[in-house]
């Protein structure tokens, strides 16, 4: 019983065209302008058009009406208004501004366990079908106050904090090491989004495909996360905002809540265990939010 899952990611870009056709290459499926549907998650991210990137919504899945009554209840009890209306519970984050909507869903099936190549042949290797991303992840955002805004996820939805990378709360509803991140920034931005693929394969060929022809696209990557141990490829989408494809063996392994409990206060982890030199040059953060992340040390 609880919340379990990110349901979707509603997203408002100034470049509408441009960052569709960004998502379509990237592997997501388009079934009606603008909307995006993943292999499992269904539909996960819906992009409309504003003046400024902005994160409008995030939609998050629990299991029953006791959950929903118990989240509007812990919202209202830290003085923030929590609307229960016939699709759930409506909140507006306060240091984000984003609108969270907390639903009754189903829970998505395990994940598959990884491809491999079943025989010898060469072909099997080189002939590809596209990358299509699993589900959505994660999702890491960037704002003015983290030990605020953090208080909603963890005391308002009833997320579990996993671990603190580059000064921010690392969230999770169950056996994901992460599905909400915050990150210190002047303003709130959408940092990024984190699309799983079936195997590290999947990441370095969808990676690969992405920059052929679109070398600015690229971020960092190929690389392996301390903290959550998931493999990882950014790109940087026409909005602004990077979009990863990520592997981990972390989050199949993990059957129970409770299979994990990491000292927040712990060893303060780096934010690759290793990965591909391309930081130096082109750091993952973007230009709104490089001076505080770099003050922390990174
Ligand atoms: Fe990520």
């Amino acid at each position: 019983m609880g919340v379990h899952r990110i349901i979707s990611l509603v997203r408002e870009v100034p470049n509408l065209p441009a960052t569709r056709a960004f998502y379509t290459e990237f592997g997501l499926h388009e079934t009606s302008p603008g909307t995006f549907a993943t292999q499992i998650g269904g539909e996960q991210l819906e992009l409309r058009s504003g003046s400024e990137p902005r994160v409008a919504e995030l939609n998050i899945g629990a299991d029953a009406e006791a959950d929903l009554d118990a989240i509007a209840r812990r919202i209202e009890g830290l003085g923030i208004s929590a609307e229960r209306t016939g699709r759930g519970v409506e909140a507006v984050e306060p240091v984000t501004g984003v609108l969270v909507r907390i639903s009754i869903a189903e829970r998505l099936p395990k994940d598959p366990p990884p491809s491999a190549p079943t025989s010898v042949e060469r072909t099997e290797l080189v002939q590809r079908d596209p990358v299509r991303p699993q589900r959505l992840g994660h999702v890491a955002i960037g704002c003015t106050d983290v030990e605020r805004a953090k208080r909603f996820f963890l005391d308002g939805i009833g997320m579990r904090l996993s671990d603190y990378v580059i000064g921010g709360p690392f969230m999770r509803f169950e056996t994901d090491h992460h599905n909400v991140v915050l990150l210190p920034a002047p303003k709130t931005l959408l940092h990024h989004t984190a699309w799983k693929v079936r195997n590290v394969d999947e990441i370095g060929y969808g990676g690969s495909r992405m920059i052929e022809n679109h070398p600015d696209r690229h971020a960092w990557g190929l690389g392996r996360h301390a903290a959550s141990a998931n493999y990882f490829w950014y790109l940087k989408d026409p909005a602004g905002a990077f979009s990863e494809y990520y592997y981990s063996e972390m989050d199949d392994l993990a059957d129970t809540p409770f299979f994990w409990d990491p000292d927040p206060d712990g060893e303060e982890l780096p934010v690759a265990a290793w990965a591909s030199p391309a930081l130096q040059d082109r750091p993952l953060v973007p230009e709104a939010m490089r001076a505080p992340i770099l003050a922390s040390g990174e």
